[in-house]
């Protein structure tokens, strides 16, 4: 399977993903192909919606190996939130603080479909938060405050015309 990333101004990238019902051999490789886009574009986490599939697997490494997340979901968030620096490999060179709960805990199925539920802490918690948002169709500049958003309009629309260009 040939995926590539989708930029901001996809549709696809605003849709809910699906539930994954069925983990196979098939999901395996869509999840390592996905690694391999989110190392060449120096992600440290990557939604399957980016590359094009609307369904509710992420990848992450953030410096401990990578992993693979089906079905994720937030169970429980702290009520202290942090600011911090984020980007997305689908809204190339746009940096932007973004508040984040400092902690979450997560539940998700394996390659076997055994659940788990794990803490996330300061940076892996802002990660996988970004992360399972896109699986709501929900992005990292949604936070930002309209005067934010209308500065950094003309790079955004930028980047939505690439979106156009390349998805003909
Ligand atoms: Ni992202």
């Amino acid at each position: 399977m040939a995926l590539r990333i989708r930029l901001l101004g996809d549709p696809i990238l605003r849709q809910k993903a699906k539930k994954i019902e069925i983990i196979d051999e098939s999901l395996r490789e869509i999840a390592k192909e996905m690694v391999g886009i989110m190392y060449s574009g120096d992600g440290v986490g990557l939604a399957a919606p980016q590359v094009g599939l609307s369904i509710r697997l992420i990848v992450v490494d953030i410096g401990d190996g990578w992993d693979a997340y089906i079905n994720p979901e937030i169970i429980e968030k702290s009520d202290e939130i942090i600011v911090g620096e984020e980007g997305c490999l689908s809204i190339p060179e746009v940096f932007e603080e973004v508040p984040r709960p400092r902690w979450i805990k997560i539940k998700y199925q394996d390659f076997n479909g055994n659940y788990h539920e794990e803490l996330k802490e300061d940076y892996a918690a802002r990660v996988f938060a970004h992360e399972i948002d896109h699986l709501e169709g929900k992005l990292f500049i949604d936070y930002l405050s309209l005067a934010k958003r209308r500065l950094l309009m003309p790079k955004l629309n930028e980047i939505r015309r690439r979106s156009k260009v390349v998805s003909k």
